[in-house]
């Protein structure tokens, strides 16, 4: 089923909100399928960030997403690239929804805790580019036909 890459930027980490992000998936009944503490390169970043090369915050979204460890996941179930946009909330803190990490627990744009892919195209070359094929576990949720009718 499809898969999306979700990841807790430094300032995540340092906050101590690795926890209560994978907590947020776990409830809502997505599988965790690969998950790793990995402090990334400024060529793995402007990789992943290459569609924002042209952005005037370009440069300090790297060192930022640099600073320190971040926690890198796949995190599968259904549509859950849209639903992980959901439950991390809008790209600006400040417009977030309360109920959402960014809009329970960042204010700063430019700190805003958590990543997620923004579509099931853009998920598969981030997984490629984060995760070894070897990285990413299958298997199934004994809870699946509790989460699922069919
Ligand atoms: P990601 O899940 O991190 O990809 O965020 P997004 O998809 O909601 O936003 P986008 O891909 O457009 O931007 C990537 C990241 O760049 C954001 O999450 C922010 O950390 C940062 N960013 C985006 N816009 C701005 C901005 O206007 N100023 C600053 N300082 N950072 C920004
Ligand atoms: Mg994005």
């Amino acid at each position: 089923s499809e898969q999306t890459f979700i990841a807790v930027k430094p300032d995540g980490v340092q906050r101590g909100l690795v926890g209560e992000i994978i907590s947020r998936f776990e409830k809502r009944g997505f599988k965790l399928a690969a998950i790793k503490l990995i402090t990334p390169s400024k060529e793995h970043l402007e990789k992943h960030y290459e569609d924002l090369s042209d952005k005037p915050f370009f440069k300090g979204l790297i060192t930022y997403m640099g600073s320190g460890p971040v926690c890198a996941m796949v995190w599968e179930g259904r549509e859950v690239v849209k639903t992980g946009r959901m439950i991390l909330g809008a790209t600006n803190p400040l417009a977030s929804q309360p109920g959402t990490i960014r809009g329970d627990y960042a204010i700063d744009v430019g700190r805003n805790v958590c990543h997620g892919s923004d579509a099931v195209e853009s998920a598969k070359k981030e997984i490629d580019l984060w995760f070894k094929k070897e990285e990413v576990q299958s298997y199934t949720q004994a809870q699946h036909g509790w989460i699922y009718e069919k």
